[in-house]
């Protein structure tokens, strides 16, 4: 059984807003193909000299303020990322450095738009086995820096943002009632960001950008998070009545609305952060979870399903009693 619970949050994205109308002028979009199939109306880019270390910073600088929570005493600093500042040093070491905590590990994590939700799980996991105390989990991302802005297939999806999260140790109100991953690593290459590799099968894999099918996503999305959500409530032990929000990656409203009309949890049981931001991969839930809490729908003792998936193809999903 878990020892830990998820104590405080915070986020952050950028000032520059990114309309549909701005898209409208940059490739052969519309404002009304956007939104009937994507739900989105805006995101946020960061500016120039603004990296994913510099918007987590902010993020965690956002949940200090509300919270009041020290983070100067982290035995650990998690940075789910798929866009870090560098290859290394890691943008968690970065982070560190920025906040100047002492005495902590850092450690950059990638399961792109999954990554949230593995680094929540791990964190849970350190704690529960006793190694670690107190967790600083973030997911922040500036995917705006390797997005094509003359692709009109993937440039309307895509936002910069950060959110932060305090795991600690609590023994008497352990919040993670259970845990699910899972890959489909055959079907990687229907979104990828090119790395060292840059041929596969003597193809060249050209781009610098992300590159995406998002017809196979959105089939792989709509057939695999009905499916996993399900089998995680089970291992919860709970109907699915008790799941009171289930926080799916905002990767694309209507996706969203076709995966609840498959799974468990209808669609107005859903918080998101996808029309105002976009698709901010690994920061996407925590931007849920932080505007629900801001417009007063998410309140503590709550069961939320957290379920993040995306690039690998993966997944990794918890269900936590909110605080
Ligand atoms: N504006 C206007 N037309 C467009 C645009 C656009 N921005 N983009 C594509 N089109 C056109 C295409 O060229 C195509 O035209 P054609 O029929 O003349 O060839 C037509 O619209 C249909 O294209 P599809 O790609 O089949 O459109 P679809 O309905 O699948 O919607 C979308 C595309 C929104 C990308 C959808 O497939 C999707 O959301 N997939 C999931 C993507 C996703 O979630 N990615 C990330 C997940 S993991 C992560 O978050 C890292």
């Amino acid at each position: 059984q878990s020892q830990s619970r998820v104590t405080a949050i915070g986020a952050y994205v950028p000032e520059r807003i990114l309309t549909n109308e701005d898209l409208q002028k940059m490739v052969d979009t519309s404002d009304e193909w956007i939104v009937q199939r994507t739900g989105m109306r805006e995101r946020r880019i960061a500016a120039e000299g603004q990296f994913t270390s510099d918007l987590a910073e902010q993020a965690v600088k956002d949940m200090v303020r509300r919270y009041g929570v020290s983070v100067q005493d982290v035995d650990m600093i998690l940075v789910a990322t798929s866009t870090p500042d560098f290859v290394f040093p890691s943008t968690a070491a970065r982070l560190q450095a920025k906040l100047g905590i002492q005495n902590t590990g850092a450690l950059d994590m990638n399961a792109a738009c999954a990554g949230f939700g593995y680094a929540l799980q791990i964190a849970d996991g350190w704690i529960t086995s006793g190694m670690y105390r107190k967790i600083l989990v973030i997911g922040a991302e500036t995917i705006s820096k390797i997005t094509d802005y003359t692709d009109r297939a993937t440039c309307i999806l895509f936002g910069d943002g950060a959110g932060a999260v305090l795991v600690e140790r609590d023994e008497e109100q352990p919040g993670f009632l259970a845990s699910i991953t899972g890959t489909y690593g055959e079907g990687g290459m229907n979104l990828y960001k090119t790395g060292l590799a840059r041929q596969m099968d003597g193809q060249d894999l050209g781009s610098e950008c992300i590159v995406q099918n998002g017809r196979e996503i959105y089939k792989w999305a709509v057939r695999n998070v009905p499916e996993g959500t399900q089998r995680l409530i089970q291992r919860a032990q709970l109907a699915p009545e008790d799941v009171d929000w289930f926080v799916p990656h905002s990767a694309n409203l209507r996706m969203i609305e076709a995966i609840c009309e498959r799974g468990p949890v209808p669609f107005e049981r859903t918080l998101t952060s996808v029309e105002y931001f976009g698709n901010t991969s690994a920061a996407s839930i925590p931007l849920a979870l932080q505007l629900a809490v801001d417009n007063g729908k998410l309140k503590a003792g709550q069961n939320v399903l957290l379920y993040g998936f995306g690039g690998g193809m993966t997944y990794a999903g918890s269900i936590i009693h909110w605080t």
